[in-house]
């Protein structure tokens, strides 16, 4: 059963927005691409995680008609505000979906379990909420007649590249049961192009970062260690290269995706084309918060992040995203400190 919930109130109710007499293949006349010009019912999963809380707050900002599927499985639903309708329901649950994609124009899929570690712990939920959630997404928005995806995809799809920065057209070869779900995902949305006319924008985020992210990831758990006085873990020899892309910024690459409309069926990578090095970022970050934590090197670990699923060098052509007018805005530093901001103020 899908849940409403008022995100204000808090008070759950049983959704009334399930007509499973509605014929496969009703022809509509909305648009979804309507250039510069987002007034449109959209759905997002996931949106009550990290990504998707930001780029909710954009799109009420815009005047749209947003809701959220979203299970919680993070706990606390990260989004602000309550202009918008929050659904608590499954992306694997077929029923849930299909109530979810009902009189919606665009989604922004979203929803994913995610994390190295918590990834290679749990392979078969991290597959299933991958697969078995964007089939679900895809066939509900076939039945309801929705016109587009906006596919949450990320670089772990490239696995270790063989040069940098790595272009959209490089070759995948994922290294990690997530690289290649994520993948699987790439390929559904494809599919589903080609035989049921549902247009889709792939966005592979590289490092996205900011307010609001889980501890589990790299900035965040640096950050909670500068701030608590403990040392700052990095797994191998602080070497490995990343591509760090605060979150309004990706929001806004994601939203022009959309807008745009030669970004139809097209690959992007959201990133900075910024290399950072796992050391460079731990002194940034001792910097900026005035910490006098140390620097601690680990080895990786076979039961929990080995080293056969680490990616070492990832960065971001963004020359495909620039020719949608997309500038990333943020540089690190300033990144960096609203992120030691906001964690200060939790
Ligand atoms: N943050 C990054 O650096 C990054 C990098 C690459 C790709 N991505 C992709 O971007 C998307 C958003 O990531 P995020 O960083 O906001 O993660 P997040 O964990 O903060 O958000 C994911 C949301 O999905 C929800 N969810 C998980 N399983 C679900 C299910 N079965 N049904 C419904 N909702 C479910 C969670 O409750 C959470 O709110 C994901 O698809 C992720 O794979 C993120």
């Amino acid at each position: 059963m899908v849940f409403i919930v008022n995100s204000h109130l808090d008070i759950p109710y049983a959704t009334t927005r399930h007509d499973s007499n509605k014929p496969d293949h009703a022809p509509s006349t909305r648009n979804p691409y309507q250039e510069s010009n987002l007034t449109t019912s959209v759905l997002v999963t996931g949106g009550a995680g990290f990504i998707g809380s930001h780029l909710v707050e954009e799109l009420v900002s815009e005047g749209n008609k947003v809701s959220v599927l979203d299970n919680f499985s993070n706990k606390q639903p990260k989004t602000p505000g309550n202009q918008f309708e929050l659904i608590e329901g499954d992306v694997c649950d077929p029923q849930n979906v299909l109530d979810a994609t009902k009189s919606v124009d665009v989604v922004y899929h979203l929803a994913a379990v995610l994390g190295v570690e918590y990834a290679y712990q749990h392979p078969i939920d991290t597959l299933e909420v991958e697969i078995m959630g964007t089939r679900n997404i895809l066939e509900g928005m076939r039945k309801n007649d929705v016109k587009m995806v906006i596919y949450g995809s990320s670089s772990e799809v490239y696995g270790e590249p063989s040069s940098l920065p790595i272009a959209e057209t490089d070759r995948t070869s994922p290294k990690s049961t997530y690289g290649v779900a994520k993948l699987a995902g790439e390929r559904y949305c494809e599919a589903y192009r080609r035989a049921y006319g549902i247009e889709y924008v792939i966005l592979r985020y590289f490092n996205v970062y900011g307010p609001r992210q889980d501890d589990r990831f790299v900035i965040p758990r640096f950050v909670r260690a500068a701030l608590q006085g403990a040392p700052l873990e990095i797994y191998g020899d602080g070497n490995q290269v990343r591509d760090f892309t605060f979150v309004k910024d990706a929001v806004r690459l994601t939203l022009t995706a959309t807008q745009v409309s030669r970004a139809k069926n097209q690959v992007f990578n959201v990133g900075t084309g910024v290399p950072t090095k796992a050391s460079e970022l731990a002194d940034l970050i001792l910097k900026l918060s005035n910490s006098k934590s140390s620097i601690v090197l680990k080895n990786f670990d076979k039961s929990n992040r080995p080293r056969e699923i680490e990616i070492f060098n990832r960065l971001a052509d963004i020359n495909k995203a620039q020719q949608l007018g997309y500038k990333p805005q943020t540089p690190m530093r300033e990144g960096i400190a609203a992120t030691i901001n906001w964690m200060q103020t939790r």
